[in-house]
């Protein structure tokens, strides 16, 4: 098999298991990290097949949605990649990338993985998708699903909340800026990610500014 017939069957593999997602975690997500991931590799250096193969693959049975298993991304990656008869050694390569962006909160996520440039590349494409226009309306889909209200002035935003407090929280989207989205910018990986970011970053601050101003009944 040649890498392009590799990619379709990816692709078809994971369009398949995300019919049913939410919208933030939708095939177009997968997409618009893809293609992100693409620009960046290419600018970076990095190799584009394992790139693209570990976007596509990057939110595969995410912990989220199995009981915090950790482990079933990387392992269902591995062994659909494995049945595909990919050579080893871009398998484990892969399998990195999807461990790294699944282990959000154990040990293993400072431990066991390696950071291969690779990975860095699929992180900070999907990362940039988490902010700027498309941030902000996945921010209030997840709210929305949440039933989260947009913002609460009493509820003040707070940073490093613990995981069992933050799951209790009926934190309000907007609070969701200061304790992530607005962090994001400083924490790419890639001299790429991060000029990317700037631009989005600056479009949050805009809407944050305008939302404020409304909320006060002014223009
Ligand atoms: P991914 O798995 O793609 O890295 P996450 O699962 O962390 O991203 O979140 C998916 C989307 O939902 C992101 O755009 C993120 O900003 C948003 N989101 C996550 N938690 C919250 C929250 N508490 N309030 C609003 N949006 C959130
Ligand atoms: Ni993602």
């Amino acid at each position: 098999m040649g890498e392009q017939e590799y990619l379709d069957h990816t692709i078809a593999f994971v369009k398949a298991s995300l019919e049913n997602a939410e919208a933030g975690h939708d095939w177009f997500h997968i997409e618009r990290v893809y293609r992100l991931a693409i620009t960046i590799a290419k600018e970076e250096g990095a190799d584009l097949f394992v790139v693209s193969l570990g976007s596509l693959l990057h939110d595969i049975a995410d912990s989220k949605f199995h009981d915090g298993d950790e482990e079933i991304g990387p392992k269902t990656a591995g062994e659909f990649l494995t049945s595909l008869g990919l050579e080893q050694k871009i398998v484990d390569e892969v399998v990195d990338i999807v461990a790294g962006i699944s282990f959000k909160n154990s040990l293993k996520k400072n431990t066991l993985l390696r950071r291969s440039l690779e990975f860095k590349v699929v992180q900070d494409a999907d990362r940039l998708d988490a902010i700027g226009a498309i941030g902000i309306a996945r921010a209030f889909n997840y709210g929305g699903y949440k039933n989260r209200p947009f913002y609460d002035p009493a509820i003040a935003p707070e940073q490093h909340m613990s995981k069992e407090k933050y799951k209790l929280a009926k934190s309000p989207t907007i609070n969701h800026f200061y304790e992530k989205l607005l962090l994001l910018k400083d924490q790419m990986n890639t001299g790429t990610g991060k000029r990317m970011a700037e631009n989005r970053h600056q479009y949050m601050l805009g809407f944050l500014d305008q939302f404020f101003s409304e909320w006060e009944g002014k223009s």
